[in-house]
């Protein structure tokens, strides 16, 4: 069952234990760090990425009346989108999806679809010249009022939707923090990837 051979085997002497023991100070280290990083950031580590909070009514009512005057000439006042939205158009550009339950905006997390707001979806999917008929909004609308409307539109949504929706975030945050903490995205990519294999 044990590799009972393993600690000669490694030349130079030196015993796995050490290694692994340098291995495991390393990761506290790093777990440290972490942990005080987000610590000076929000008091509250299981919230922070609750910058649109759907329990908040202030922020939902600022966030309303933004979706109201720049976002539901597209995507409905009732959140029910665009006919035709989940259909690939003939020409041109997308409807406008729906972002009530019915619709794909709660697969993601809150940051996506803060940089899909923000930039537009054309800059999210990474694909330049990208017509997806919706503009980012990065001008028009501060970080704030975007989360605000992004606020808004949780609120909609039925509470199993925004569990689910929550947890998307939660995942996404971690994984922000590895890419912010370890810059080595080659390396952590693979974790997600069955592919091993590199063109070369
Ligand atoms: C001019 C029309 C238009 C306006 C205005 C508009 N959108 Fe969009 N939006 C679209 C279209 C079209 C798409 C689909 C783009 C695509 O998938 O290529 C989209 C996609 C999105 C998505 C991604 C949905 C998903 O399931 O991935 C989000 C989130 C979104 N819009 C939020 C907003 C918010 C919030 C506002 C207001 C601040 C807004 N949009 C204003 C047309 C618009």
């Amino acid at each position: 069952m044990t590799n009972s051979e393993n600690g000669d085997s490694q030349g130079g002497g030196l015993p796995t234990v050490w290694i692994a023991g340098g291995l495991m100070a390393v990761v506290a280290v790093v777990g440290v760090i972490f942990w005080i990083g987000f610590r000076s950031i929000d008091e509250q580590p299981a919230e922070m990425t609750m910058k649109a909070d759907p329990a908040n009514l202030d922020q939902v009512t600022i966030g309303a009346e933004i979706y109201r005057t720049q976002c539901a000439v597209c995507h409905g006042a009732d959140l029910a989108g665009q006919p035709g939205w989940d259909r690939p158009p003939a020409a041109g550009p997308r409807p406008a999806p729906p972002h009530n339950e019915t619709g794909h905006t709660w697969h993601h997390g809150d940051q996506q679809i803060f940089d899909v707001v923000k930039h537009g979806p054309g800059m999210v999917a990474g694909i330049e010249n990208y017509d997806g008929g919706m503009p980012g909004f990065e001008n028009d609308l501060s970080d704030d009022e975007i989360w605000a409307a992004i606020a808004f539109i949780k609120n909609s949504w039925p509470e199993t939707i925004r569990a689910r929706q929550h947890a998307a975030s939660m995942g996404e945050a971690a994984v922000h923090a590895e890419h912010n903490g370890v810059v080595q995205n080659d390396e952590t990519s693979g974790e997600h990837q069955d592919d091993q294999q590199h063109d070369h």
